[in-house]
């Protein structure tokens, strides 16, 4: 997938920057044409001269030298990019990025570029794992930044932990994905439900559950890494969007219903990850419930059950449910894939640690219409959505 392909390596200042000689130098073979773009700490580990003599093109260090491909150099280099990879990338590169500096070459490039852009991070241990540089990761990740991990092992600066540049070759491989253009979902079309529903009790109060929606976007995230055209319906969360994934906001199970029967024929493939409440307040005050002595008593009503009516609906969708259960988890799972003329559901037993509300991963087990299971180990949502995401594909080409 290199062949011909302008990749633009972004070089930060971590003491793996003398790694991306190597990588150069691996992508030159693969067939690219690599330009490096280097910020001044990069220079503290590898020299330019180096690096220009392995990529054969000119290396590119400041914003305000002489001309090399057009006369704004950071527009000329963000718009023949077919790729970015920043390797090393620093704590200081995603803070930058996360937050919208563009102080630099390589941060003005990154920030103009329309191409995919993947990090892969290197540093202490202590720096990937502060929460701040999390944060920053997580927020890039629903922009719609990719990255690659940092691996396990001793560290330059002697600390052992997760914090080493991953394998050259993970890093292209990771790479080579986001150049692939024929992707299995081109022209399909997506809906993943996400987050909780708020039943109001009255102007100020409502009934929720801790569905944060994390688990739900990074589905529609993979989707739309897989080329899909992406609806994601979301219940009140503080979860971003990727750019390219139409999102529709709702709050209540009924406005959740209206918006996914509306969208369902269209669809391709449907995902209900969201954490629809089963029951709404029969009334809702008009005026705040004013305290009385004694105890309150508040009747509800059952919601409807938006996946039972999609089960009946369905014609060639491919439509997977999930189960949040706090017991006998494959047993409530198995019945609702019939009950609900399910393809397969996302089965998750919400009292396992690692599991569940919030997190960032999650233990499942995928129950298919043939009674076939698939467990997955602990894995971050993003991992597991992709997992989701793939059998989906699969069970697409079965039904044509
Ligand atoms: O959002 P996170 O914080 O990442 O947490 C992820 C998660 C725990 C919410 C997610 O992994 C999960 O389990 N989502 C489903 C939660 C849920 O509502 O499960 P359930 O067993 O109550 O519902 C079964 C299925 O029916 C679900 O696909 C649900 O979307 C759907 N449903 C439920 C009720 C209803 N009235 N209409 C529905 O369509």
């Amino acid at each position: 997938m290199y062949e011909g392909k302008n990749i633009i390596l972004g070089i930060t200042g971590g003491i793996a920057a003398y790694k991306s000689a190597d990588l150069v130098s691996r992508l030159k073979k693969r067939g690219a044409d690599v330009f490096c773009v280097m910020t001044d700490a990069a220079q503290e580990f590898i020299t330019p001269l180096t690096l220009r003599t392995i990529s054969n093109n000119p290396v590119f260090i400041k914003m305000f030298t002489e001309k090399c491909l057009t006369n704004v150099e950071h527009i000329g280099l963000a718009d023949r990019a077919d790729l970015f990879i920043i390797a090393p990338a620093t704590a200081n590169i995603i803070g930058k990025i996360n937050c919208g500096i563009a102080d630099d070459l390589l941060t003005t490039t990154i920030m103009a570029t329309k191409a995919p852009v993947l990090f892969a991070l290197a540093m202490n241990v202590n720096m990937y794992l502060n929460p701040i540089v999390q944060e920053n990761i997580e927020n890039l990740k629903r922009k719609g930044y990719y990255f690659v991990e940092p691996e396990e092992g001793i560290l330059a600066c002697g600390y052992e932990g997760k914090g080493r540049l991953a394998n050259p070759e993970v890093i292209l491989d990771r790479a080579e994905e986001l150049l692939i253009k024929v992707k299995p979902l081109n022209g399909r079309k997506v809906l993943v439900t996400a987050g909780p529903t708020c039943e109001p009790l009255d102007p100020v109060r409502y009934i929720t559950n801790h569905s944060t929606g994390k688990m739900g976007f990074a589905i529609a995230r993979q989707a739309l890494l897989l080329g899909a055209d992406v609806t994601l319906v979301s219940g009140p969360t503080n979860q971003g969007t990727s750019k390219g994934i139409k999102l529709i906001r709702i709050q209540t199970a009924l406005q959740m219903r209206d918006a996914v029967i509306e969208e369902f024929a269209e669809c391709d493939i449907v995902v209900k990850a969201a954490a629809v409440a089963d029951y709404r307040p029969k009334y809702t005050a008009n005026d705040k419930i004013k305290k009385q002595p004694g105890d309150l008593s508040i009747e509800l009503e059952r919601n409807p059950d938006i996946l039972f009516e999609l089960g009946k609906k369905k014609v060639n969708q491919v439509l997977v449910g999930f189960a949040a259960e706090t017991k006998d988890v494959l047993k409530y799972a198995a019945e609702k894939v019939k009950a609900k003329n399910l393809d397969y559901i996302v089965a998750n037993d919400i009292t396992q640690p690692g599991a569940g509300f919030g997190g960032e991963t999650n233990i499942v087990t995928l129950i298919f219409a043939d009674g076939k299971t698939k467990a997955l180990p602990q894995m971050s949502k993003e991992e597991t959505a992709r997992e989701i995401i793939i059998e989906a594909i699969k069970l697409l080409h079965f039904k044509e």
